[in-house]
C-alpha cells in the first residue's frame, strides 16, 4: 500500500506563510521608519540643515569639523565669494588647510545648497 503524504491541493500550508509574509513587511517598515526618525532626529540635533551628508561634496566634512571651533559656522550660501575670500584670508593663520582646500571651501560657501534653491 502506498501512502500518500504529499496533498498538492491542501489549503492548509498557505495562512502561515501569509502571516510571516504580513509580519516581515511590517517589520521592514518598523526598521525604515526608526532609521528615518533617527536620522531626522540627528539632524535636527545638530541644527543645521545643510548636514545631509548625501550630495555634498568632500570638504563639506572638512567645513563641518574645522569651521565651528571658535564661532557657529558660517553655512554655504549666506555670504558673498569676495567676502569669503576675504575673511578666508585671514584665517589662513586661524585653521591649517591646504591650498586647495581654501579653495574649495570658497566655492562650497558661495553655493547655496541644492536644497535650499
Ligand atoms: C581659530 C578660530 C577660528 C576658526 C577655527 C575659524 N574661524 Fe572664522 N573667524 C574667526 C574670527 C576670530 C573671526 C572674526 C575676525 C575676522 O573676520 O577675521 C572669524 C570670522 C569669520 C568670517 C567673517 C565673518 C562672517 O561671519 O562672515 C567667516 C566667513 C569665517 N570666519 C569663516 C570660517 C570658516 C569657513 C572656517 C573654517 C575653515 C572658520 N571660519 C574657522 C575665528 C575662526
Amino acid at each position: 500500500m502506498k501512502a500518500r503524504m504529499v496533498r498538492p491541493c491542501s489549503p492548509l500550508p498557505l495562512p502561515l506563510p501569509n502571516r510571516l509574509l504580513v509580519a516581515l513587511v511590517a517589520l521592514v517598515a518598523l526598521v525604515a521608519l526608526v532609521a528615518f526618525v533617527a536620522a531626522c532626529g540627528g539632524e535636527a540635533a545638530s541644527g543645521h540643515p545643510a548636514d545631509v551628508a548625501s550630495n555634498q561634496p568632500p570638504i563639506a566634512s572638512v567645513w563641518r569639523s574645522r569651521c565651528g571651533a571658535c564661532h557657529v559656522r558660517v553655512e554655504p550660501g549666506t555670504r558673498t565669494r569676495e567676502h569669503l575670500e576675504d575673511a578666508l584670508g585671514r584665517h589662513r593663520k586661524r585653521v591649517r588647510l591646504r591650498e586647495e582646500q581654501w579653495k574649495d571651501l570658497v566655492g562650497f560657501l558661495a553655493t547655496r545648497p541644492a536644497a535650499a534653491q
